[in-house]
């Protein structure tokens, strides 16, 4: 396992380029079920996730090829219809199955993800619009059991907006006979990515990145090459070092106009983002202001990037709110942050926080993915040495962070560490 060891305290100076992004690739990769054929994707950044995508697809008889940073996948002969519990309980998003291949092969059995350290995240939304469009589910066994003839389109209402829960029903309906609305529909940038890479598979889709989105099925779709977008979470963490460390860096492939939220409330804490011909600008300035903050869905402030912003408020001048309103147990990071000094209560779905002077450097343990990046940050921005372990859960959706970082000037290292 490694470890991350920062000394903090360097200016974050020059240049960085964003990856592409983790939630756009893994649906669009699972979409790849729903035609004959090779598709080809660019920009697939190198992530752990994308890893047990590939691995999810290769269980179902999937070929893909990898060239750097190019997938080739032809899911022409899917020979086996099961995504077993030992991938999907490494990631939830392996549920993306679901819906293309009940769309395609008319049947599939894929592992009910189990709990998630930042919440309970069920998928029952997901089933619900799968049965409305005539999908027999039976739950056996911790397995989702899935069963249809050509499915038919359907009016489906989500009670709360779900990202995934969206995608799914979308790849379904792409191929259902007949018309379906999905009311009250994830907006995320990611869903509306994905819409256009089924639409260039040849899918009539409307209305993606509103709240309602009509899909007109068609009898097959055909492989496509895309180039994947720029990540804007990774974007996000990258302004808040800068921010943390005072630091001056462009940042390249900035997906700037998905993040107007995001970029809103770190100029109101005083930080400078100003987009460049080939860039975004960020500076950090001495005094961090506090700011309220409150995560929502998309055009929201993003629950991704709740745990690094806690982090720039926990070295502000006052006292800032933050409040989760998305998943029930996304403050986690917050007992680490306490061991590096942060003064931060929690009252149920709110974080109090209370600005310091600075932090100083401990031994904390990453628990999930933007958890783990907040620690990073935090150690970015402390008095002496941070050593951050388990940051496989960091390399799940971050490319290199730590290198990215050391190339701006930050001190952080790798180190393997045993077992
Ligand atoms: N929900 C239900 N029932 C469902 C589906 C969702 O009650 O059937 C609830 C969830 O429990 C949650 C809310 O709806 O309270 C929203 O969850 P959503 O379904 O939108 O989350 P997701 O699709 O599982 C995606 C991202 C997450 C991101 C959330 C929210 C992917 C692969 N994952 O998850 O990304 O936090 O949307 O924006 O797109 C991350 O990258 O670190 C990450 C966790």
């Amino acid at each position: 396992m490694d470890k991350i060891v920062i000394r903090g305290g360097e200016r974050l100076i020059g240049e960085v380029e964003v990856s592409g992004s983790k939630n756009a690739t893994l649906p669009i990769f699972a979409s790849s079920l729903l035609a004959e054929g090779t598709h080809r994707f660019h920009n697939v950044p190198d992530l752990r996730d994308v890893r047990t995508i590939v691995e999810v697809l290769h269980n179902l008889g999937v070929q893909v090829s990898q060239e750097g940073r190019v997938y080739r996948i032809d899911a022409t002969h899917v020979s086996n219809l099961e995504a077993p519990y030992d991938l999907v309980k490494t990631m939830r998003a392996s549920i993306l199955v679901l819906g293309p291949l009940v769309a395609r092969m008319r049947r599939a059995t894929v592992s009910l993800p189990g709990g998630c350290a930042i919440g309970a995240r069920p998928i029952n939304l997901h089933l619900m619009g799968l049965e409305a469009m005539g999908t027999k589910i039976d739950l056996r066994g911790g397995y989702v059991e899935a069963r249809a003839d050509r499915l038919k389109g359907a009016d489906i209402t989500f009670d709360i907006p779900t990202v995934t829960g969206t995608e799914n029903l979308m790849m379904a309906a792409a191929l259902a006979k007949g018309t379906t609305r999905l009311q009250n529909a994830a907006m995320e940038p990611e869903v509306v990515e994905l819409a256009n890479v089924l639409t260039e598979m040849g899918a009539r889709i409307n209305g993606a990145g509103t709240r309602l989105i009509e899909i007109e099925g068609v009898d097959s779709l055909q492989p496509v090459e895309h180039t994947i977008m720029p990540d804007r979470i990774e974007a996000g963490t990258l302004m808040v070092a800068a921010g943390l460390t005072r630091g001056n860096i462009k940042i390249l492939n900035c997906p700037i106009r998905h993040m107007e939220t995001v970029v809103a409330k770190l100029r109101e804490s005083g930080m400078e983002i100003d987009p460049e011909e080939d860039g975004v600008r960020v500076v950090g300035t001495r005094r961090i202001r506090s700011v309220d903050v409150k995560t929502q869905p998309y055009p929201g402030f993003p629950t991704d990037m709740q745990a690094q912003f806690m982090v720039l408020m926990s070295l502000a001048k006052g006292l800032s709110i933050i409040t989760e309103t998305i998943f029930e147990n996304r403050f986690i990071h917050v007992s680490e942050l306490r061991r590096m000094g942060a003064n931060i209560r929690i009252q149920g779905n709110t974080a109090i926080i209370q600005g310091v002077e600075s932090l100083s450097g401990a031994e904390v343990m990453a628990t999930d993915l933007r958890a783990s990046a907040s620690l990073v940050l935090a150690g970015l921005a402390a008095d002496g040495l941070t050593k951050v372990s388990r940051v496989y859960h960091l390399d799940r959706g971050y490319e290199a962070l730590d290198r990215k970082l050391a190339k701006l000037g930050a001190d952080i290292k790798r180190v393997k560490e045993a077992d």
